[in-house]
């Protein structure tokens, strides 16, 4: 069938809810090409098809491997290619992703992770207390700060310099990304607010990842520019996610009040209950960019060397092949894993703190505020236009009833 009977796969309506439009897409058109500005990009929507794309060996990350049609549409994007920024684990391949994903993989650990628990906690129930009002936006209030201060707390952005690394992250985080020159200034002030910060670790040495990867430069592991790349991919990758988790799930919540009664009755549920909603309606719409390497058929298509490829995660994870029921939000379900953080060699390295964080972030919210509800009507609730993500601007919420 004729892509063009899709419901559309821009727009308001489909940031609003883009569901129909996968489900159209997966019965109809599960791998297609889509037009994109400047270029035109193969979209898998089948979780069959998704699992293949995100563990095939013949597709590459790394953004020299796209076709010029690609790269003359992309690469001129202030955020992905400037040496300084681009040299991270996520662009990379087969030894170097390796390499790169080893160097901080110690600090993803289930230990390290645990560790930080408390600490979320603690920055929630701050958060939260600064909420004094009848009504408030727990975007800004709570899912925007509580990930951000982690990842400084990780990377060890002292207190003082805190202020200026939420400017800069804030306008490139705007995922209206409408303003090129604006994101450009951004990313020009943080790719020096990051070198900056490496020489200061450098002469001052504390206890965090900078540090750590700083040691490791030295040691010849890491050059120059992978290493800003890093602490950047770090907290892009670390960050925006997880204020979509915590908005999106909270949503989810609101709309489902009876699976919030039955959280609150149990609280023990609540990793399940995070677990659907990164399933439910999860951060991040699209993988990252892929590159076949020599052709590669998937769904039956074949694709050609450097013909971009993008694989829609929130397709992936409706699909009824995989999820019985898959519109239901049904915390607790059996079935196949799926496909928020990815699958493969690229698979998030952050996910256990991201669970981390939204537990503390929904599990407090749920505890202190039992007559919790959406202060507007979801219709007029909006979405970032964002081609890879999936969040809310703002949750405006009564806390007490
Ligand atoms: C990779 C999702 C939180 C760091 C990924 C990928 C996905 C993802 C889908 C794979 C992308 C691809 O294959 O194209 C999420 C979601 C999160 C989250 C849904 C929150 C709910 C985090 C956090 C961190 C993080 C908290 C770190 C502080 C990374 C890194 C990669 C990655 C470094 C690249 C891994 C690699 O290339 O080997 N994430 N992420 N993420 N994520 Fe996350």
């Amino acid at each position: 069938m004729s892509i063009d009977s899709c419901p559309p796969l821009f727009g308001p309506a489909f940031d609003a809810d883009p569901y129909p439009a996968y489900d159209w897409l997966r019965r109809n058109a599960p791998v297609t090409r889509v037009p994109l500005p400047g270029c035109e990009a193969w979209l898998v929507t089948r979780y069959e098809d998704a699992v293949a794309a995100l563990t095939h060996p013949s597709l590459a990350k790394d953004p020299a491997a796209g076709s010029p049609e690609w790269r003359a549409a992309n690469l001129g994007l202030p955020l992905d290619h400037r040496p300084g920024l681009a040299r991270h684990m996520l662009n990379a391949d087969g030894g170097d992703h390796a390499r790169l994903r080893r160097l901080v993989s110690g600090a993803f650990t289930p230990r390290r992770i645990a560790g930080l628990r408390a600490r979320a906690l603690e920055v929630t129930d701050a958060l939260l207390d600064r909420l004094d009002g009848p009504e408030a936006d727990l975007v800004s209030g709570l899912a925007y700060p509580l990930p951000i201060t982690i990842i400084c707390d990780l990377l060890g952005v002292p207190e003082e310099d805190r202020a200026t690394f939420h400017r800069h992250a804030s306008v490139i985080d705007s995922a209206a990304a409408s303003d090129v020159e604006e994101i450009t200034r951004a990313t020009d002030a943080l790719e020096g607010f990051l070198a900056d910060l490496v020489e200061l670790k450098r002469s001052r040495p504390g206890n965090d990842m900078l540090t750590d990867l700083v040691r490791r430069s030295n040691q010849g592991e890491i050059d120059k520019n992978e290493l800003t790349s890093t602490a950047f991919l770090l907290l892009v990758a670390g960050h925006e996610t997880t204020v979509a988790l915590i908005g999106n799930g909270l949503l989810a919540l609101l709309r489902h009040p009876g699976q919030a009664a039955a959280l609150r009755a149990d609280p023990k549920r609540l990793p399940d209950f995070i677990d659907e909603m990164l399933r439910y309606d999860g951060p991040v719409r699209n993988a990252t960019w892929r590159f076949p390497t020599e052709p590669v058929v998937i769904g039956g298509q074949e694709m050609l060397p450097g013909e971009p490829i993008l694989v829609s995660l929130l397709a992936a994870n409706r699909d009824p092949a995989a999820f019985a029921d898959p519109d239901a939000f049904a915390p607790g379900r059996i079935g196949e894993p799926h496909l928020a953080f990815g699958r493969g060699p690229h698979y998030c390295i952050g996910a256990a703190l991201a669970k981390v964080e939204g537990e503390a972030a929904i599990g407090r919210v749920l505890e202190r505020f039992p007559d919790l509800a959406l202060a507007v009507d979801p219709a007029t609730l909006t979405w970032w236009p964002s081609a890879i993500m999936r969040g809310l601007f703002a949750l405006p919420v009564r806390l007490h009833g």
